[in-house]
Formats: structure tokens, sequence, C-alpha cells
């Protein structure tokens, strides 16, 4: 479904991505994982074409999309869940939802969509008036999930989702990402959180200063002694 091959990325002198190559499948759930400043937002924001490649491909369902913009790709079915929410916090709850939609003219269809995201989270539902900058961290991460289920997305990136977050409502958010991605939504998922993501995860690959240092099955990195000493708190 996507594939990224030998990719550069830059900020101005610092090379922030070197030579990335990795590989999500149509129905997967992928972690990328790695510690402050390894790369994994930038990784995701040239996806998602917010930031430029100095090189390398994006093919996202068989097509060359880095030279496409943002919008573009969104259309083709890539949607992003962005580091810290983002969601518009003098809007309401329905005016964000709405929002993720706006590149879409099927009203019925919207409407619909709408119903299914209040359903997935009914927190959301009751709330559909109220301002979103007064939800509580946990339901702003609803709200940012939401907002981007309604572009109706083959692939979702989400960009540290459980960040700042109390631990039940950790276990509650990877739950939805594992129910969202049994209801046929690809997955790339970014975390810091390294034992959670790789419990859910198909597969994962590990980032360190801009390289893809490992890759294997959720199972595989878990188990993984480099893994273990870097990220899980393990000798
Ligand atoms: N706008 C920017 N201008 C200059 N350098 C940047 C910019 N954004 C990121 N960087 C640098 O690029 C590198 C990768 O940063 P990135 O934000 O992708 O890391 P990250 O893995 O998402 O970190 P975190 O876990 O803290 O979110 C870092 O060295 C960072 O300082
Ligand atoms: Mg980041």
């Amino acid at each position: 479904m996507l594939e990224i091959r030998n990719l550069n990325v830059h900020y101005g002198v610092i090379h922030a991505l070197k030579d990335i190559s990795l590989t999500v499948n149509d129905g997967e759930i992928v972690t990328l994982i790695g510690a402050n400043g390894a790369g994994k937002t930038t990784t995701l924001r040239t996806i998602s074409g917010l930031k430029k490649v100095t090189s390398g491909e994006i093919i996202l369902d068989g097509k060359q999309i880095e030279h496409l913009s943002a919008p573009q790709r969104v259309s083709m079915g890539l949607s992003q869940v962005p580091e810290g929410r983002r969601i518009f916090p003098e809007m309401s709850v329905f005016e964000n939802l709405e929002m993720g939609a706006f590149l879409r003219t099927d009203k019925s269809e919207i409407r619909r969509d709408m119903e299914m995201v209040y359903d997935r989270f009914p927190i959301l539902g009751d709330r559909k008036k109220q301002m979103a900058g007064t939800l509580s961290g946990g339901e702003q991460q609803m709200l940012a999930m939401g907002r981007a289920l309604m572009s109706r997305p083959k692939i979702l990136l989400m960009d540290e989702p459980s960040m700042g977050l109390a631990p039940l409502l950790v276990r509650e958010i990877f739950d939805i990402i594992k129910s969202i991605n049994e209801g046929g939504t690809t997955v790339l998922l970014v975390e810091q959180n390294a034992s959670m993501a790789l419990s859910i995860a198909d597969r994962g690959y590990v980032i360190e200063t801009g390289s893809i240092v490992l890759s294997g099955t959720g199972e595989e990195l878990a188990k993984s002694s480099e893994v273990q000493k870097a990220y899980l708190g393990g000798e």
C-alpha cells in the first residue's frame, strides 16, 4: 500500500532522514519507534506532503506521490493524525469533524461517516457542540482520530497518539487503533511507547538519528535485546 524508497530529507544543513526505506502492506499495522529527535515526525510529514523530500520515492497504491501536494495525497486515501493532536480549539467537535471531510462533496456519505465516528467515539457524540479546546487530552486525541477518519483514509498515519495520556487512556487509544485497523484501515503508527506499539503492530521499524537500524515483526522486535535495552527499559 505504501512504500518509501531511499528517502533523504534535510532541514537546511541538518540531514534528518538518511536513506530511509520502509513498506506498509495493505491491512497491516506497522510501527516506527525511536527516541526524541530520531526523525519519526519528519518521516510522517514527508509521507503526507508537509515536508519536501531531498531525494527518494514515496509510492502509494502503486503510484509515485512525492511530487504531489498534501491535499492531493489526502484525496488518494492518505490521512495523518498529527503530533500534539492539532485540533481546532475554537471550533466545535462537529465542526472539527467537518474539517476532516473538507475535500469531499458526497454530503449524505459524510453524514453517515460522522455517525460512524460518533459510534466509535460516543464521547464525541455527547459533546458535538462543545468547543474542542475544552475537551480533555484523551478526548482531543479521539477527536483528532475521528477527524482523520472523516477523509475515509485507506492508510492512517498516527504520530504519538499516546503522548501525555494517563495509562488507562493509553490502553483505550491503542484498542481503538486496533479496531480501526480491523475495520480495514491500514495504519502507520509512530510511537515512543514502544511496548504498547509493538504489542498491536504486525511489523515495526526502529529509527535512530535518521536511519532505520532494525526491523521485524512486532513480536521479534519486542524480544530483541537491542530494543529491550534502548526502548523497553530492559537490561
Ligand atoms: N522545523 C525544523 N527545523 C530544523 N530542524 C528540525 C525541524 N524539525 C525537526 N528538526 C530536526 O530533525 C530531526 C528529527 O526531528 P523529528 O521531529 O522528526 O523527530 P521525532 O523522532 O519526531 O522526535 P520526537 O519524539 O521528539 O517527536 C531532529 O534533529 C530535529 O531537531
Ligand atoms: Mg515527533
